[in-house]
């Protein structure tokens, strides 16, 4: 006998009737008609069934801040980052620690299972630090949680950043992360990939770098990272973040610029909601839309991700984890909107994100962990469409989250009788 059974689901890549049996945690079984009895039983009535949502680029040290001290008056990048400079000094532990806790909830009520969230080392006290390794073994029976040594404040810009960051990884932060562009000169920028790379392929470690997150065509670190990361045999296991800059950069120049991402199997990650409200905000008109160029990047194989950045901080005053919100914005701001992009939308939030994480047994197959997020769609396109309702979040197996079908009801002029109706209207 299985623990779970969840009958008629619909997968998304578009089998339907499948029923996915769950034993001790793993997936167990996946086919239709499945011939087995369960302790629990789900009809998913033809709805989607996917594996749980992946923000890959999150800030959990700043998320739930915003307004403290004050509002991002400008709403640019350099604002928000002077913004959190002027917060550090009085934050505490137990204050970070509380936010990201409260944020994780709302995570899980979104089907949201696995986060990678930089963090900032640019505190001597790694306050933030000790804070979200916390955080992490708390949420650990829900949430995978993996961080990102950031130094906020730049590599070499920041006194004494390189052995915090040193001091970060020591303590258990899992990924190498960067921000060359913040650096004083492209110099220092090139030469803090360089550095950072290095200490990655030292200690058998991922690279996550914020890297050209500007509107500057002429700024040059996705190059410098994508090569470092053939010089050192780091493929496949390095992240630019945001490269922002490739929205404004010459086509010519991108043209050599993106096979040489393809050769480093460079993963990327765009941030739809940041860089719509960060980037061009020194233009007039026409305004440049600063997201990186997403669907060109996916034809060339490239993997591609789409992340968060924030929720309610200094450089995002919205937000609620909704990674499909996330994906609504992008095949907006891409212009993906061919069912097959809307699709890869939905990857780039779920399956793709998964790849750039190297998360273990992530997946609805035969012997991946049985973490599952049932849908109140019929297909991808649909759940971003209406952003759909999570029916049921489940974890290892159980269920750890639950919510109603949305429904709404109309009393019209005109119209005799109450009207009313669930979204979506016609699952079948
Ligand atoms: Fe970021």
């Amino acid at each position: 006998m299985l623990d779970l059974i969840v009958r008629n689901a619909t997968l998304p890549d578009g089998r339907r009737g499948i029923d996915v049996g769950v034993q001790a945690g793993r997936i167990a079984a996946l086919e239709p008609n499945l011939q087995a009895t369960a302790g629990q039983s789900i009809d998913a009535n033809g709805r989607l069934l996917t594996p749980p949502f992946v923000d890959s680029h999150f800030h959990m040290d700043a998320t739930l801040s915003v307004g403290l001290p004050r509002r991002n008056r400008s709403g640019t990048l350099l604002e928000g980052i002077a913004l959190w400079g002027e917060l550090k000094p009085s934050l505490t532990g137990q204050a970070i620690v509380d936010r990201a806790l409260a944020y994780c909830d709302w995570a899980v009520a979104r089907g949201l299972l696995a986060i990678r969230s930089h963090v900032d080392i640019c505190d001597p006290r790694l306050l933030a630090v000790d804070a979200l390794l916390e955080v992490r073994k708390k949420v650990a029976p829900y949430i995978d949680l993996q961080l990102v040594a950031f130094p906020q404040d730049g590599l070499y810009r920041s006194p004494g950043a390189l052995e915090l960051l040193k001091e970060a990884l020591r303590r258990g932060v899992d990924v190498v992360g960067g921000i060359p562009h913040f650096e004083r000169t492209m110099e220092d920028g090139r030469a803090s990939v360089r550095a950072l790379c290095e200490i990655a392929a030292e200690q058998g470690l991922l690279v996550d770098m914020h890297c050209d997150e500007t509107d500057d065509p002429m700024s040059r670190h996705v190059e410098t990272l994508a090569a470092e990361t053939v010089r050192l045999g780091l493929h496949g296991r390095v992240v630019g973040s945001h490269l922002t800059s490739m929205h404004s950069m010459d086509n010519y120049y991108v043209s050599k610029l993106v096979p040489l991402m393809a050769e480093a199997d460079l993963g990327v990650i765009a941030n739809p909601f940041a860089n719509m409200v960060l980037q061009g905000r020194h233009d007039t008109y026409p305004k440049r839309r600063g997201m990186t160029r997403v669907p060109e990047l996916m034809a060339a194989g490239l993997t591609v991700a789409l992340g968060q950045d924030s929720t309610m901080d200094p450089w995002y005053g919205l937000g609620s984890g909704d990674m499909l919100d996330v994906a609504h914005m992008a095949v907006h701001v891409a212009q993906m909107t061919s069912l097959d992009a809307m699709s890869a939308c939905f990857a780039a939030v779920t399956g793709s994100a998964a790849r750039l994480l190297h998360l273990d047994g992530y997946g609805l197959d035969v012997g991946c962990k049985a973490d599952m997020v049932l849908l109140d769609a019929s297909d991808p396109v649909e759940a971003i469409r209406l952003r759909a309702t999570r029916l049921k979040v489940i974890r290892a197996g159980k269920v750890i989250a639950e919510a109603p079908s949305a429904r709404t009801s109309l009393a019209l002029p005109g119209r005799p009788g109450e009207i009313s109706f669930s979204w979506p209207r016609d699952v079948s």
